[in-house]
C-alpha cells in the first residue's frame, strides 16, 4: 500500500513538471481581425505582411502577419480588441515594437473591465528601431479569470503607431534570467541603455550577498544603444562576482554587451555633450532630482544628490557625489550610498559631527554623517518594507561610505515619512532633526548622537523635503530669526526654541520660476563666511543626452525687512565671476527710444545685469536668445513663459540679474526680491539679445553682458 502511494505520488510530481501546452490567443496569419473589433483607421482591415508604405523596415514578428498601426500613417488612431477569453496559463507572451506610451500606444489587458497590465513599445524619440521584441506578463494570480486585450493606438505625432504579433497563453515565461561570472580586472562594469526599453532587474551578488541591485532598460543589440552608465567596480578588485539579470528578452543580446573597461565607454564627449550645462552640476550619466547631504568641510563643498546611475529617467536612488572648492567647479566622485534590502536611498541631509557624538570617529577627522530614507516599496529585494531612517558615514573626508549597522535609527511612522533634514542646535547643545511625516505634515526631533530619535513635534505645514535654518535680519546678528521651508521653497519665517517651531503669520512664495524643488542648503560653512548658501533640483532637461536634470545655481540667502514683513531673499554666489571670460559688453546711460530695439550679438552662455529706468514705458521686453521676458510697468509684473512675479520698480528702476545656461535661464530681480529660475532649451546658434521699451521711453542706466567659461 505505501509503496503505491509513493508510486502515485512520484506520477504525479512527473506529471506536474510537464508545462501545459501554448494556448495561442492569436498569431494575426489570417487576412482579417477574426473576432477581434476593430475601431477607427490605424488598425487597417487586417494584418499587415510587415511594413506599411512610408514606415522604416518592421521585422522581429512570427510568420507573415502582424498588427500593424500605421495603416494611414502616425496621425491616424484607433482600438483592436480581443473577444474575451479565460486566463488558463501563468504568463501571456507576445512581440511588440512601435511607440513607447503606455496609454497612447500600447496593448492592455484587462480582467473584469480593470486594466491589469500595459505593455508599450520602445521608441519615443526620432530614429529607433520598428523590430518587434518578446514581452511577458505574470498572469497567475488571475487564473479562472475572464480577460480581454485591447490594442490602442491613440498618438497622432512622431511613433504614434503600435506594432503586436503572436500572442500566446503560456507556463512558460519567453523573457529569462540570465547569470555569469565576472572577475573583476577593471574600474568600471559598463552597461547598455535603450529608452524606453522594458525594464530588467539586475543584481550584482556574490554568492548570496546581493552588492548592487537595480532595474535598467537595457539595449538589446549593438545598434540600439542609446548611452552607456557604469557602475564602479573599484572596491571588487580581484574578486569573482555574478552578474544576474531578469525579464531580458530570449532575442536580446544586452546581457552579452555588458563589459568592464576602465573608463565609460561612450564618453569621449563628456560634458562637451551640445545640451550639457555648462555653469550647473549634471551628472555624468543618467537622471538626478534633489540636492542630498549638502555640506562643506575642508575647503569642499559636498552635493549629495537623487541619481539614478542606470537610466534617463527617475529610479534605482541612490545617492550620487560631487565636490567643490568654488561652487562652481564640481568634480563628480561617484555613487555614495546604494539601495538595499531596507530600501532604496531617498533623500536627506548631511553634517559634520565634530564632537563626535555618533562614536564614529576613527582617526583625526572628525566623521561626515549622512541622514537618508529608506525608501522601501522600489526595490526588488525591498518591496513591501516601509519607509525607515538611516545614517552612514565616513572618517576619509567622504570618500568612502559606510551605513551605521544600527540601522534603521528611525522605524516608520506615516505614510511615506521621509527626507530628514538635520542640524545642530547650539543652544540645546543636540541634534535637531525636522521631516516629513505625511499629509503636509513636518515632524521634529532631537538626538544626542543621530542614533536615538525623540520626537519632539508636529506642524502642520509643508510637502516633502523641509530645510530649517537661522538666519540674521537686516544682516544684524541681535536680530536673529528661523525659516523653515518645504520643497516647493515656500517658507516660514518664525521661532524655534529646539523643539518647536512657531511660525509668524502666513506662508510666504519663494521662487517664481519652473525649475525648482526641493532646495537644500549647506551644513558647517565657516562662520567666517557666514553665508547661507542653498541649491534646487534644476529641473530641465534633454532627451538626446545621456543625463537628466541638473542642479539650479547656487544662490545665498538672507533675510530683509520689507513694507510687507520680513521677507527672504535670494541672489547668486559671488563666486559666479569666477566663471566671467574677457571683458563684458558693457552700455550706460542709453536711452531706450520707443520703436528702437537695442540689439547685441552675445554668446551661448552669459551673467546679464543690467539696472533699468523704467522711464515711461508701459512695457520693457526682452529676448534672451529666443526666451522672452517681459515687464509690465503698469502691473508691476515680471513674465517669462508661463510664470510671473509681482515686483515694484525702486526709485523708478528696475534691476536685473539672468545666468543662461543650455538648458535655463535663472533671473533675479531687485537684489534677489525675485527669484525666477526658468527651465528652457536655448537653441545653440542664436545668441542675440534684443531689448526694447513700448508705450514710452526708458533708459538704460547700466548693462553688463559677460561671457562665460564653461565649469567642466
Ligand atoms: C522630492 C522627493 C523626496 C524623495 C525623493 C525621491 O523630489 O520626492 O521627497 O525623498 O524625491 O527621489
Amino acid at each position: 500500500m505505501r509503496y503505491i502511494l509513493i508510486l502515485l505520488t512520484g506520477l504525479l510530481i512527473t506529471l506536474s513538471a510537464f508545462a501545459a501546452e501554448d494556448i495561442i490567443i492569436a498569431d494575426f496569419e489570417g487576412t482579417d481581425y477574426g473576432d477581434w473589433k476593430v475601431r477607427g483607421k490605424a488598425f487597417g482591415d487586417g494584418p499587415v505582411q510587415g511594413t506599411l508604405p512610408g514606415q522604416m523596415k518592421v521585422d522581429g514578428f512570427e510568420g507573415k502577419g502582424l498588427v500593424n498601426s500605421f495603416s494611414g500613417g502616425d496621425a491616424s488612431r484607433g482600438t483592436l480588441t480581443s473577444p474575451n477569453f479565460i486566463i488558463e496559463r501563468k504568463y501571456i507572451n507576445f512581440l511588440m515594437g512601435g511607440g513607447g506610451w503606455e496609454d497612447k500606444t500600447a496593448m492592455q489587458l484587462r480582467v473584469d473591465g480593470k486594466v491589469i497590465h500595459k505593455a508599450a513599445g520602445p521608441n519615443k524619440n526620432p530614429g529607433g528601431s520598428e523590430t518587434l521584441r518578446w514581452r511577458s506578463w505574470d498572469v497567475s494570480e488571475f487564473m479562472g479569470k475572464d480577460a480581454q486585450l485591447r490594442i490602442v493606438d491613440d498618438r497622432t505625432e512622431g511613433w504614434g503607431h503600435i506594432n503586436v504579433d503572436h500572442i500566446v497563453q503560456s507556463d512558460e515565461k519567453v523573457t529569462s534570467e540570465k547569470q555569469r561570472d565576472i572577475t573583476v580586472s577593471k574600474k568600471l562594469l559598463n552597461l547598455p541603455v535603450r529608452n524606453n526599453e522594458p525594464k530588467t532587474w539586475m543584481r550584482l551578488k556574490q554568492g548570496d550577498e546581493i552588492l548592487r541591485e537595480f532595474d535598467i532598460e537595457l539595449a538589446q543589440d549593438i545598434d540600439d544603444v542609446d548611452f552607456w552608465v557604469t557602475l564602479d567596480l573599484s572596491e571588487f578588485q580581484g574578486e569573482t562576482l555574478q552578474l544576474w539579470a531578469d525579464n531580458i528578452s530570449k532575442s536580446s543580446k544586452g546581457f552579452e554587451l555588458i563589459t568592464q573597461a576602465d573608463t565609460l565607454i561612450g564618453g569621449e564627449n563628456l560634458y562637451a555633450e551640445t545640451y550639457r550645462p555648462q555653469v550647473h552640476f549634471s551628472p555624468m550619466r543618467g537622471w538626478n532630482n534633489d540636492p542630498n547631504g549638502m555640506m562643506y568641510y575642508k575647503g569642499e563643498y559636498h552635493l549629495f544628490f537623487q541619481h539614478n546611475p542606470y537610466g534617463w529617467n527617475w529610479g534605482n536612488m541612490t545617492w550620487g557625489h560631487a565636490v567643490s572648492k568654488d561652487l562652481v567647479h564640481w568634480e563628480e566622485l561617484g555613487d555614495a550610498l546604494h539601495p538595499d534590502e531596507h530600501g532604496t536611498m531617498f533623500s536627506g541631509s548631511g553634517v559634520v559631527d565634530w564632537n563626535n557624538t555618533t562614536g564614529f570617529q576613527t582617526g583625526d577627522e572628525p566623521p561626515l554623517i549622512c541622514i537618508f530614507t529608506y525608501a522601501g516599496d522600489n526595490n526588488l529585494s525591498s518591496k513591501d518594507v516601509e519607509y525607515t531612517q538611516g545614517i552612514a558615514y565616513s572618517n576619509d573626508r567622504g570618500r568612502t561610505w559606510t551605513k551605521y549597522k544600527g540601522n534603521p535609527v528611525q522605524g516608520h511612522l506615516a505614510g511615506r515619512n521621509r527626507d530628514p533634514k538635520v542640524i545642530w542646535h547650539t543652544p540645546t547643545n543636540q541634534w535637531v532633526i525636522v521631516m516629513y511625516l505625511d499629509k503636509k505634515q513636518l515632524v521634529f526631533f532631537t538626538s544626542p548622537d543621530l542614533k536615538t530619535w525623540t520626537q519632539t513635534s508636529i506642524l502642520d505645514s509643508f510637502y516633502e523635503c523641509p530645510e530649517m535654518f537661522e538666519l540674521p535680519v537686516d544682516g544684524d546678528a541681535d536680530k536673529m530669526k528661523w525659516v523653515l521651508y518645504g520643497a516647493s521653497g515656500e517658507y516660514h519665517v518664525g521661532e524655534f526654541d529646539g523643539k518647536t517651531f512657531v511660525p509668524h503669520g502666513d506662508v510666504l512664495p519663494f521662487n517664481y520660476g519652473n525649475c525648482f524643488y526641493a532646495s537644500q542648503t549647506f551644513s558647517d560653512i565657516p562662520a567666517a563666511d557666514g553665508r547661507r548658501i542653498q541649491m534646487g533640483w534644476g529641473r530641465t532637461g534633454h532627451p538626446d543626452m545621456p543625463f537628466n536634470q541638473q542642479m539650479d545655481f547656487p544662490v545665498a540667502l538672507r533675510l530683509e525687512t520689507t513694507p510687507d514683513g520680513i521677507r527672504m531673499l535670494a541672489e547668486p554666489v559671488n563666486e559666479l565671476d569666477l566663471l566671467h571670460d574677457g571683458q563684458p559688453i558693457v552700455i550706460e546711460e542709453e536711452a531706450l527710444i520707443e520703436g528702437n530695439t537695442l540689439t547685441l550679438e552675445a554668446s551661448e552662455l552669459l551673467d546679464i545685469r543690467a539696472t533699468i529706468d523704467i522711464g515711461t514705458a508701459r512695457t520693457l521686453d526682452f529676448n534672451i536668445r529666443g526666451l522672452n521676458i517681459t515687464y509690465d510697468t503698469d502691473k508691476h509684473e515680471l513674465k517669462c513663459k508661463d510664470n510671473s512675479a509681482k515686483v515694484s520698480p525702486v526709485d523708478d528702476e528696475l534691476t536685473l540679474q539672468i545666468i543662461v545656461d543650455r538648458l535655463s535661464a535663472e533671473i533675479f530681480v531687485n537684489q534677489g526680491a525675485i527669484y525666477m529660475p526658468m527651465a528652457h532649451v536655448f537653441d545653440p546658434a542664436k545668441i542675440t539679445l534684443e531689448t526694447k521699451a513700448t508705450g514710452g521711453d526708458a533708459t538704460i542706466k547700466s548693462l553688463f553682458v559677460h561671457a562665460l567659461k564653461s565649469a567642466w
